[in-house]
């Protein structure tokens, strides 16, 4: 059997308001995507994910979905969407969209009759409330005038659909042929644990956000993912789509990713794991064992991005650990994640002034929780000018950048064989030529204390966590470094990739 291209995939995650503007309104859109395909062929990546650019309030940046068959016009048109695929095609590179089916917008139209009193069974109503919260804080409940409540596990303007409903079934299938007519290659399915609640709605003491939720990932959302790989399977060309499944049980996230079920699902326990080289080798045993096709991730627009979690104690730790983990991250069987600014090193923006922020999660916990706006920062493409290159020069962008930006631009690393930026696209590429050599399996090494080795045929990686350099396991040659190496030793918060004997 041949290998599906998603199996060793490299997926570059655009989070589309703040990759590249094009049309000068201080937001980026599908345009701005389209100019930046060179760059990100030259990056080496094989797919783009990119976030929800349907028509949207934008209460959760597009993830308040209001008609899920068009593109809004700050992002662009669906003539610019089908442009956008073609050309990211002749680059070769894929394209993964977005599928937000556990809510939509409160201004799609089912929502608006919905408030009319008119198709209510496709949300969630009740007489009454539970003691649900939502994952954005405050109750997940909003009360309507004539006295109904509707459940929201986000924000108040993102209702929860129906899914013991059948018409919604029926919607989404024909949501995802329309934009499988349009040629993508993938869905990136949001919240997919999310889709079914509880049967009763008992209130809860446990309001976690994992799968294995007693509010949500009940068993019944299996069967959608079902339903939805037969659509999939019925197009040429390797269709194919990712769950984000919140889950602290990899028992759990295997049954997402049964053969006639999805093809990957994120593995955000990588995410989750402290600067540890045995939580690092739990995750990765955990992981191997348990999902037939791996998948890793460093950073999204949801968390705090790696550079700066990896820094908390010690903030120039950073960026050599966030370096020393993508190395470890393409070593590792399966594909990976990448999150847009991260070949830059991009660290998260902690300092955004309280009245430019714009994340629901800081109004909806008045203030309390910063929210993900500072890992959603516009990207800066030029090391001067008001927007860095991020929009056409004298517009601000709609979240601002940190002078810090300046030196971290695209335009100050390009050329520098020494920044990340060409670290990254190095080790993109050794990558690619390596997998056509080595097994999908890992083996792991011996390895010194604080440290971990493994091997996959001809390629040898190491890491050091620990505080000492380790003597490196027997080699024939250096292939990539995410740091200097001290002859035979590999210091602290470094990796590196070795030929093997
Ligand atoms: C997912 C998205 C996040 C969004 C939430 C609600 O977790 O990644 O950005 O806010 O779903 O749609």
């Amino acid at each position: 059997m041949s290998i599906p291209w998603w199996r060793d995939a490299v997926v570059y995650e655009i989070y589309v308001r703040s990759f590249a503007d094009a049309s000068g309104d201080g937001v980026g859109d599908l345009p701005g995507i389209r100019r930046r395909l060179p760059y990100l062929a030259e990056l080496g990546v094989d797919a783009i994910w990119l976030t929800p650019f349907y028509p949207s309030p934008m209460n959760d940046g597009g993830y308040d979905v209001a008609d899920y068959r068009d593109v809004d016009p700050l992002f662009g048109s669906l003539d610019d969407f089908s442009a956008l695929v073609a050309d990211a095609h002749a680059h070769g590179l894929r394209v993964i969209v977005d599928i937000v089916p556990n809510h939509s917008s409160s201004d799609h139209a089912w929502f608006q009759e919905a408030l009319r009193g008119v198709g209510r069974d496709r949300y969630v109503f009740r007489d009454e409330p539970n003691n649900w919260q939502s994952t954005f804080s405050g109750p997940a409940w909003t009360q309507l005038d004539d006295g109904q409540w509707y459940l929201h596990l986000f924000a108040p303007s993102q209702p929860d659909f129906n899914w013991r409903n059948p018409v919604v079934h029926e919607e989404f299938l024909s949501i995802l042929k329309f934009w499988l007519d349009l040629g993508v290659d993938g869905f990136r399915i949001d919240v997919a644990m999310g889709l079914y609640k509880a049967e009763g709605f008992p209130d809860v003491e446990d309001q976690s956000f994992m799968s294995v939720s007693p509010i949500w990932g009940q068993a019944e959302v299996h069967e959608v993912y079902r339903e939805w790989r037969k659509v999939l399977d019925g197009y040429p060309g390797e269709r194919m789509a990712v769950g984000e499944v919140w889950t602290d049980d990899p028992a759990d996230l295997a049954r997402y990713v049964r053969p006639d079920e999805l093809h990957q699902s994120f593995n955000f326990a990588w995410l989750q794991a402290p600067w540890s080289p045995t939580a690092f080798r739990t995750v990765i045993d955990d992981t191997l064992a348990t999902v037939p096709f791996a998948t890793w991730v460093l950073s999204n627009h949801d968390v705090v991005r790696h550079r700066t979690r990896y820094g908390t104690e010690d903030p120039g730790a950073g960026l050599p650990r966030a370096k020393a983990a993508l190395l470890t991250m393409l070593a590792l069987p399966g594909s990976a994640y990448l999150y847009q600014g991260e070949e830059l090193g991009l660290p998260e923006v902690t300092d955004i002034p309280d009245e430019d922020r714009q994340d629901p999660i800081f109004f909806q916990s008045k203030g309390t929780l910063p929210g993900r706006d500072g890992c959603r920062v516009p990207i800066p493409w030029s090391a001067t000018g008001a927007s860095h290159g991020f929009s056409p020069e004298g517009v601000k962008p709609w979240l601002p950048q940190p002078s810090v930006f300046a030196d971290l631009s695209v335009e100050a690393q390009e050329g520098d064989e020494e920044s990340t930026l060409a670290f990254y696209r190095r080790a993109l590429a050794r990558r690619r030529d390596l997998l056509k050599e080595i097994p999908y399996n890992l083996e792991w090494l011996d390895s010194p204390e604080g440290a971990l080795f493994f091997t996959r045929g001809s390629l040898i990686c190491a890491i050091n966590c620990g505080l000492e350099p380790v003597r490196l396991p027997p080699h024939t040659s250096v292939t990539l470094a995410s740091g200097p190496l001290k002859g035979d030793l590999l210091p602290p918060d470094t990796a590196v990739w070795l030929h093997a004997e």
